[in-house]
């Protein structure tokens, strides 16, 4: 893992653009940014609403169908140009791409705004449980601190960490933060798994999980679902992975990174799982992750490790932890999609760049540590909207509009193991991904459109 020269001589690129230190570096941080609230708050309650198992199943379908094609988009984008979004659509695309590189920034804003106040209550729960331990109600409790004075502090907290990393830069921030947190939070989620196998009563949780009623494929909502749970368990959509590739030098196989980027996240939002689902079966507590409020995860699983006496005190610290873990990872990555952009574009200095904005997020975040309603209505819009409309506009800049042949990046530095794979990857960016996109999207524009009206009828 030796540092490698810190600058790149790319047309478009910046003349001394950082690179991350190391290939694993790069994959740590990308698999940071993937893992996440997505993997474990997000994951459980999507999949317990799309009737569990079949739910992991589409998920499964399209991660490999959509996923990991479009992570190849913005892979080959990000190396290439050694830009950040805007900067990369306008020198392989032209100008009239630019605005997609502003729906990057702007679904980069807005998660990041509502992200950082889910992470607030994990923060706060990884210290209460350290301190005080699981509240008596964790209904009562949950509606108490998710939103109000508390929340906005817990939620400024966890920004100003977040503009701390971003700040000190790619290798001595992000890449340092992504290389001790990530095995971290792996450890804490596999051995959380180990100890849910053995609590009594897990079975009726893997019978939810694992066994799938396959009439819940064909639903609309499930389907769509699937797909924006796709996009954003592996942080795509929105550029944040075109961003660290941009950051990567040339020798790296990029299809392979997208395969292990791809296959940790998806293990760890399985384990995570293998956590949630027995945990919260074997107490009985299945009717609150149901209710698909974006509380599902803070109220049940605290209930559970508070029946389960001092160890499950021991275990909620952990896995708290290791959801802060992660909701760091991915803010990192969040904020530096914007961060990034007004670097390349404004040529402002890093700390400038991501305390100004880092700054104006927290603020707009404020709204959802006010209204949890209005958290979930933020979330469906950027959080799942945009991210398909970011989707559907990279896989056309790709395969069809950009100067560049997208299989000519994808093959450098590719090993033969994967190199055979570049033909059907180019295929489906072209003729598979729009179309399939292109119809999630019309979904989602109705679904969106139906929680803005009912939001502003007021519930
Ligand atoms: N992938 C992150 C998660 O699963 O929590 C969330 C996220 C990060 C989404 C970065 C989008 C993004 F660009």
């Amino acid at each position: 893992m030796t540092p490698s020269a810190s600058s790149s001589s790319d047309p478009g690129g910046t003349p001394a653009r950082e690179l991350f230190g190391s290939k694993w570096g790069f994959v740590l941080a990308a698999v940071g940014s993937a893992v996440g609230l997505g993997n474990m708050w997000r994951f459980s309650y999507v999949a317990a609403e799309g009737g569990g198992a079949a739910f992991v199943f589409l998920y499964i379908i399209m991660i490999g169908l959509l996923g990991i094609p479009l992570m190849l988009c913005e892979l080959t984008v990000g190396r290439r140009t050694h830009l950040s979004p805007i900067g990369a659509l306008r020198a392989l695309g032209g100008k009239g791409w630019v605005p997609l590189g502003f729906l990057f920034v702007t679904a980069g804003f807005l998660i990041l705004s509502y992200y950082s106040v889910i992470a607030g209550w994990t923060l706060r729960y990884t210290v209460e449980a350290a301190t005080v331990g699981f509240a008596a109600d964790p209904g009562a409790h949950f509606g108490e601190i998710a939103a109000g004075g508390t929340a906005i502090m817990w939620h400024l907290i966890f920004m100003v960490l977040t503009i701390g990393i971003v700040m000190i830069g790619v290798q001595k921030g992000i890449e340092k933060a992504a290389t001790i947190l990530m095995p971290t939070l792996a450890l804490i989620v596999v051995g959380l798994a180990v100890w849910a196998f053995t609590l009594p009563g897990a079975g009726a949780g893997y019978a939810f999980y694992l066994q799938p009623d396959f009439g819940d494929l064909f639903d609309r909502t499930t389907i769509r679902q699937a797909v924006a749970q796709a996009f954003f368990s592996l942080s795509l959509g929105m550029g944040a992975m075109l961003t660290f590739a941009s950051y990567l030098s040339r020798d790296t196989d990029l299809n392979q990174e997208a395969a292990t980027i791809s296959f940790a996240d998806f293990f760890v939002a399985f384990a995570a799982g293998l956590v949630v689902f027995p945990v919260i079966f074997a107490l009985g507590l299945q009717d609150s992750v149901t209710a698909s409020t974006v509380g599902a995860l803070f109220i049940s699983l605290p209930g559970a490790f508070l029946e389960m006496g001092g160890a499950g005190r021991l275990v909620g610290f952990l896995f708290f932890l290791a959801l802060a873990v992660g909701a760091l990872t991915s803010a990192i990555s969040l904020l530096e999609v914007v961060t990034a952009s007004i670097i390349d574009e404004l040529g402002m200095t890093r700390a400038r760049a991501a305390i100004g904005v880092g700054i104006l997020i927290a603020a707009v975040g404020i709204l959802s540590a006010l209204s949890t309603d209005l958290l979930g209505l933020i979330d469906q819009i950027a959080g799942d909207l945009f991210l398909v409309m970011g989707a559907l506009g990279m896989s056309i800049f790709v395969g069809w509009a950009m100067k560049d042949d997208p299989s000519a990046e994808l093959r450098r530095g590719a090993g033969p193991t994967f190199a055979r794979f570049i033909p059907g990857v180019v295929f489906l960016i072209r003729f598979v991904l729009p179309p399939v996109i292109g119809i999630v999207l019309i979904f989602s524009i109705q679904d969106a459109w139906g929680a803005i009206t009912s939001f502003l009828a007021g519930g």
